[in-house]
Protein backbone atom coordinates (compact mmCIF):
# COMPACT_ATOMS: atom_id res chain seq x y z
CA UNK A 1 0.00 0.00 0.00
CA UNK A 2 2.88 2.18 1.07
CA UNK A 3 4.49 1.52 -2.49
CA UNK A 4 1.19 2.59 -4.39
CA UNK A 5 1.86 6.45 -3.83
CA UNK A 6 0.48 8.85 -6.37
CA UNK A 7 2.66 10.46 -8.89
CA UNK A 8 1.19 13.81 -7.39
CA UNK A 9 2.47 12.46 -4.39
CA UNK A 10 5.68 12.34 -4.77
CA UNK A 11 8.44 13.91 -6.01
CA UNK A 12 12.12 14.51 -5.26
CA UNK A 13 13.88 14.73 -2.15
CA UNK A 14 15.50 13.02 0.22
CA UNK A 15 16.18 12.29 3.53
CA UNK A 16 17.94 13.29 6.91
CA UNK A 17 18.95 9.43 8.04
CA UNK A 18 20.69 9.56 4.86
CA UNK A 19 22.52 12.28 5.28
CA UNK A 20 24.36 11.48 7.90
CA UNK A 21 25.97 8.74 5.55
CA UNK A 22 29.66 8.76 5.21
CA UNK A 23 29.39 9.66 1.37
CA UNK A 24 30.67 12.69 1.12
CA UNK A 25 29.04 14.06 -2.37
CA UNK A 26 30.65 17.28 -2.40
CA UNK A 27 34.03 15.07 -2.83
CA UNK A 28 32.96 13.26 -5.76
CA UNK A 29 33.46 14.02 -8.96
CA UNK A 30 29.77 14.59 -9.98
CA UNK A 31 29.55 17.36 -7.56
CA UNK A 32 31.57 19.88 -9.77
CA UNK A 33 29.71 18.54 -13.06
CA UNK A 34 26.55 20.39 -11.99
CA UNK A 35 27.28 23.24 -9.41
CA UNK A 36 26.58 25.56 -12.07
CA UNK A 37 29.79 26.69 -14.06
CA UNK A 38 30.19 24.14 -16.07
CA UNK A 39 26.55 25.72 -17.31
CA UNK A 40 27.48 29.27 -17.50
CA UNK A 41 25.65 29.70 -14.58
CA UNK A 42 22.11 29.45 -15.96
CA UNK A 43 19.39 27.80 -13.12
CA UNK A 44 17.40 25.94 -15.82
CA UNK A 45 20.27 24.83 -17.17
CA UNK A 46 22.32 23.33 -13.89
CA UNK A 47 19.17 22.42 -13.12
CA UNK A 48 18.55 19.85 -15.84
CA UNK A 49 22.14 18.44 -15.93
CA UNK A 50 21.11 17.52 -12.05
CA UNK A 51 18.14 15.93 -12.92
CA UNK A 52 20.43 13.77 -16.07
CA UNK A 53 22.87 13.22 -13.30
CA UNK A 54 19.76 12.02 -11.10
CA UNK A 55 18.87 9.67 -13.39
CA UNK A 56 22.52 8.42 -14.00
CA UNK A 57 22.71 7.87 -9.98
CA UNK A 58 19.15 5.82 -9.70
CA UNK A 59 20.27 3.77 -12.54
CA UNK A 60 23.47 3.20 -10.70
CA UNK A 61 21.50 1.69 -7.85
CA UNK A 62 19.15 -0.81 -9.72
CA UNK A 63 22.22 -1.96 -12.01
CA UNK A 64 24.08 -2.46 -8.37
CA UNK A 65 24.92 -6.00 -8.00
CA UNK A 66 25.53 -6.77 -4.43
CA UNK A 67 23.69 -5.35 -1.13
CA UNK A 68 26.52 -3.65 0.03
CA UNK A 69 26.70 -1.49 -3.73
CA UNK A 70 23.22 -0.96 -3.63
CA UNK A 71 23.59 0.63 -0.15
CA UNK A 72 26.41 2.74 -1.02
CA UNK A 73 24.82 3.58 -4.36
CA UNK A 74 21.91 4.61 -3.20
CA UNK A 75 23.30 6.64 -0.24
CA UNK A 76 25.01 8.53 -2.76
CA UNK A 77 21.88 9.07 -4.98
CA UNK A 78 20.36 9.90 -1.69
CA UNK A 79 22.96 12.29 -1.01
CA UNK A 80 22.72 13.96 -4.51
CA UNK A 81 18.94 14.01 -4.62
CA UNK A 82 18.78 15.86 -0.78
CA UNK A 83 20.90 18.50 -2.09
CA UNK A 84 19.00 19.40 -5.30
CA UNK A 85 15.80 19.52 -3.92
CA UNK A 86 16.91 21.72 -1.02
CA UNK A 87 18.71 24.14 -3.45
CA UNK A 88 15.10 23.83 -5.77
CA UNK A 89 13.14 24.17 -2.58
CA UNK A 90 14.62 27.21 -1.35
CA UNK A 91 15.04 29.33 -4.38
CA UNK A 92 13.27 28.45 -7.48
CA UNK A 93 10.06 27.30 -5.74
CA UNK A 94 9.68 30.41 -3.69
CA UNK A 95 10.50 32.05 -6.71
CA UNK A 96 7.90 30.34 -8.47
CA UNK A 97 5.59 31.56 -5.66
CA UNK A 98 6.12 34.76 -5.64
CA UNK A 99 5.85 35.35 -9.43
CA UNK A 100 1.89 34.08 -9.25
CA UNK A 101 1.98 30.47 -9.50
CA UNK A 102 1.52 29.44 -6.23
CA UNK A 103 -0.38 26.20 -7.02
CA UNK A 104 2.95 24.87 -8.97
CA UNK A 105 4.76 25.55 -6.07
CA UNK A 106 2.72 24.25 -3.09
CA UNK A 107 2.52 21.04 -5.62
CA UNK A 108 6.01 20.78 -6.40
CA UNK A 109 6.77 21.01 -2.32
CA UNK A 110 4.72 18.25 -2.04
CA UNK A 111 5.89 15.93 -4.30
CA UNK A 112 9.11 16.54 -2.87
CA UNK A 113 7.91 15.83 0.67
CA UNK A 114 6.21 12.27 -0.35
CA UNK A 115 9.44 11.36 -2.12
CA UNK A 116 11.53 12.09 0.83
CA UNK A 117 9.42 9.76 2.91
CA UNK A 118 9.46 6.84 0.03
CA UNK A 119 13.13 7.56 0.17
CA UNK A 120 13.47 6.98 3.69
CA UNK A 121 11.37 3.29 3.53
CA UNK A 122 13.72 2.54 0.71
CA UNK A 123 16.97 3.24 3.51
CA UNK A 124 14.85 1.29 5.66
CA UNK A 125 14.53 -2.06 3.91
CA UNK A 126 18.34 -1.87 2.52
CA UNK A 127 19.23 -1.33 6.08
CA UNK A 128 16.70 -3.57 8.27
CA UNK A 129 14.41 -5.63 5.80
CA UNK A 130 15.39 -8.43 3.19
CA UNK A 131 15.43 -6.30 0.43
CA UNK A 132 13.07 -7.98 -1.80
CA UNK A 133 11.13 -4.97 -2.16
CA UNK A 134 13.43 -2.49 -2.93
CA UNK A 135 13.31 -3.37 -6.98
CA UNK A 136 9.89 -2.12 -6.81
CA UNK A 137 9.85 0.54 -4.61
CA UNK A 138 12.94 1.80 -6.73
CA UNK A 139 10.54 1.74 -9.71
CA UNK A 140 8.03 4.12 -8.20
CA UNK A 141 10.53 6.36 -6.99
CA UNK A 142 11.87 6.40 -10.60
CA UNK A 143 8.79 7.13 -12.03
CA UNK A 144 7.77 9.66 -9.68
CA UNK A 145 10.81 11.57 -9.98
CA UNK A 146 10.46 11.64 -13.89
CA UNK A 147 7.41 13.01 -14.07
CA UNK A 148 8.36 15.38 -11.01
CA UNK A 149 11.57 16.43 -13.64
CA UNK A 150 8.74 16.60 -16.59
CA UNK A 151 6.77 19.18 -15.01
CA UNK A 152 9.66 21.47 -13.98
CA UNK A 153 11.58 21.39 -17.35
CA UNK A 154 8.53 21.72 -19.23
CA UNK A 155 5.39 23.07 -17.69
CA UNK A 156 6.66 25.59 -14.73
CA UNK A 157 10.16 26.13 -14.74
CA UNK A 158 10.74 27.65 -18.72
CA UNK A 159 7.63 30.13 -17.99
CA UNK A 160 8.90 31.13 -14.58
CA UNK A 161 12.38 31.74 -16.49
CA UNK A 162 11.00 34.16 -19.04
CA UNK A 163 9.04 36.14 -16.63
CA UNK A 164 11.83 37.18 -14.86
CA UNK A 165 14.16 39.92 -16.02
CA UNK A 166 18.34 39.08 -16.85
CA UNK A 167 18.72 40.56 -13.57
CA UNK A 168 16.35 38.32 -11.28
CA UNK A 169 17.15 35.35 -13.90
CA UNK A 170 21.39 35.84 -12.62
CA UNK A 171 20.26 36.05 -8.89
CA UNK A 172 18.31 32.92 -8.76
CA UNK A 173 21.35 31.23 -10.54
CA UNK A 174 23.32 32.28 -8.09
CA UNK A 175 21.50 31.63 -5.15
CA UNK A 176 20.59 28.12 -6.77
CA UNK A 177 24.29 27.22 -7.10
CA UNK A 178 25.14 28.34 -3.18
CA UNK A 179 22.37 26.79 -2.06
CA UNK A 180 23.22 23.55 -3.98
CA UNK A 181 27.02 23.99 -2.70
CA UNK A 182 25.75 24.63 0.55
CA UNK A 183 23.69 21.28 1.01
CA UNK A 184 26.28 19.27 -0.38
CA UNK A 185 29.17 19.98 1.86
FE1 LIG B 1 14.38 19.27 -9.83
Amino acid sequence: MDQMISRRDLGLAAVSVLAAGSVGFAATAAASATTGAETGGDWLATIKAQHAELDRLLAAVKAAGSREARIAAFKKFSIYLSAHSMAEETTVYPALAITGSEAASKQLYSEQDAAKVLVARIDDALSSGDGSDVPAMLDTLGNALHAHVAEEENEFFPPLKAREDATMNAKLSSEFSQAFRRASA
